[in-house]
C-alpha cells in the first residue's frame, strides 16, 4: 500500500523542519568532537604554505578542494595530514584556532572541547610546546568572547605504543602549565588499531586525574568500544556509531550514560553511512543513549556544527524534545564543573524555551 501524504501537510512538515534548524542554530551549544587541525579551511592551508615556504601537492585552492572526494576514514587521513604540513611557528596554529573559533562563535558554541594531534607535528620537528602554546592563546582570546574550551591531546593509534609513551612524557609538563589542557584522546586509522594497544599510556593519564575519551565504533567493531570502555575506562566514546549492532552495548551506553560524540557529515562522507537518512542517531537516541552533535573535521566535511545539526534535523525528521536533547546532552557530558554546567544548561533553556519553531 502507498500512503499519499497530502500537499499542504508535507509542506507544513518541511517549514517546521526549516524553522527547527534554525532555532536550533540559534541555541547556546557545547562542541565535544573537534580536531583542531581538521578545521584548517583549504584558503588558510594555501596562505600558511606560502607563509612557511611549504610545498603542497596541489598547485591550487580548487584542486585541493577537488580531492576532497573521501571513500573511508584512511582516504581522508592522508589529506589531513598532508594539509597539516603546513603548521610550523606557534602563530600558525595561533591562527588555524583562533579561525575555529570564530566559526564556532558564528555558530553560537559557548563550549567546546579540542582535540590535537601532537605527533602530527613533533614527527616534522616542531615541538609540542609550540603547539599547546599557539592552541592555547588562542583559547584565552576567544574566552573573552563568550567561548570557554578544553583542549584534549590525542594519540595517533598508528603508530607504536612507545610512540604514544613517549608523547605522554614530552606533554606531562604542559599538563601542569595549561589548566584548559584536561585530558588525552585516541585517534586516526581505526581498523586494525584496537584501543587494547595503548592500555597502558591511558592508564598512565588516569593515574594523573586527567579525562579519557578514544575514537571506538567509527569503521571498527563494537568490540573497539568494550575496549575502550574496560580497558581504556574512556569517559566518553567518539563516533560509537556502530554500537548500534550489539544491543547489550546499547543497553550498557544508556544505563551507564557515557555519552558518544557522533560527527553525522564526518560519518556520510567518510561513507560509514550511504546517506543520511541511514544514520543510527536517532536510534540511539530513542534507546536512550547520550547522543552528542559535533563537526569532526568540519574543513573536510562540509560544515560546522550548525550544519550537522541541520542534516539530521532534515534526514532523520527529528522533533523539538528530541533536538533538545542532543543539545542538552553536548553540557551533560562536557569535562566542566558542577556549576559551570548548571551555568550552561540554564542559559540553553532560557533560550529555548523563548524561541519558537
Ligand atoms: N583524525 C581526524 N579526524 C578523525 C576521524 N574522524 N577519525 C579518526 N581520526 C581522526
Ligand atoms: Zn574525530
Amino acid at each position: 500500500m502507498t500512503i499519499t501524504i497530502p500537499a499542504n501537510l508535507a509542506a507544513n512538515t518541511a517549514a517546521s523542519a526549516t524553522a527547527l534548524v534554525e532555532k536550533a542554530a540559534n541555541a547556546p551549544k557545547a562542541e565535544l568532537h573537534i580536531h583542531i587541525e581538521g578545521s584548517l579551511e583549504p584558503e588558510l592551508i594555501f596562505a600558511l604554505a606560502q607563509r612557511n615556504n611549504v610545498k603542497l601537492a596541489y598547485d591550487s585552492i580548487d584542486a585541493l578542494r577537488a580531492a576532497y572526494a573521501f571513500t573511508d576514514l584512511q582516504s581522508f587521513l592522508d589529506i589531513y595530514y598532508a594539509g597539516a604540513s603546513v603548521l610550523l611557528t606557534e602563530q600558525d596554529f595561533y591562527d588555524m584556532t583562533m579561525a575555529y573559533c570564530e566559526r564556532a562563535l558564528a555558530d553560537n558554541v559557548v563550549h567546546t572541547e579540542i582535540f590535537f594531534d601532537p605527533q602530527t607535528h613533533t614527527e616534522r620537528g616542531v615541538p609540542i610546546e609550540t603547539v599547546v602554546a599557539g592552541i592555547d592563546r588562542a583559547l584565552a582570546d576567544a574566552e573573552k568572547r563568550g567561548l570557554s574550551s578544553k583542549l584534549i591531546l590525542c594519540f595517533l593509534r598508528h603508530l607504536s605504543e612507545s610512540d604514544a609513551l613517549a608523547t605522554f612524557d614530552a606533554a606531562q609538563p604542559l599538563f601542569a602549565r595549561y589548566a584548559r589542557l584536561i585530558g588525552v584522546g585516541l585517534d586516526s586509522s581505526e581498523r586494525g588499531h584496537p584501543p587494547s594497544k595503548f592500555e597502558r599510556v591511558f592508564e598512565k593519564a588516569r593515574a594523573l586525574g586527567l579525562k579519557l575519551v578514544a575514537h571506538a565504533g567509527e569503521e571498527g567493531p563494537p568490540s573497539y568500544i568494550y575496549e575502550a570502555l574496560d580497558l581504556l575506562k574512556v569517559d566518553r566514546v567518539d563516533h560509537g556509531v556502530r554500537s548500534i549492532e550489539d544491543p547489550a552495548l546499547v543497553t550498557r551506553l544508556a544505563d551507564t550514560r557515557v555519552a558518544l560524540t557522533v560527527c553525522p557529515l564526518s560519518n556520510t562522507k567518510l561513507c560509514v553511512f550511504d546517506d543520511m537518512t541511514q544514520h543510527t542517531l536517532k536510534a540511539l537516541l530513542d534507546k536512550g543513549v547520550a547522543v552528542t552533535v559535533n563537526s569532526d573535521d568540519p574543513a573536510y566535511f562540509g560544515g560546522y556544527v550548525n550544519e550537522n545539526y541541520r542534516a539530521i534535523i532534515e534526514a532523520l525528521k527529528l522533533d523539538d524534545g528530541e533536538v533538545y536533547t542532543i543539545l542538552r546532552n553536548g553540557f551533560e557530558a562536557s569535562f566542566v564543573t558542577p556549576e559551570e554546567r548548571a551555568a550552561l544548561i540554564a542559559k540553553l533553556d532560557a533560550n529555548w524555551n523563548r524561541a519558537t519553531a
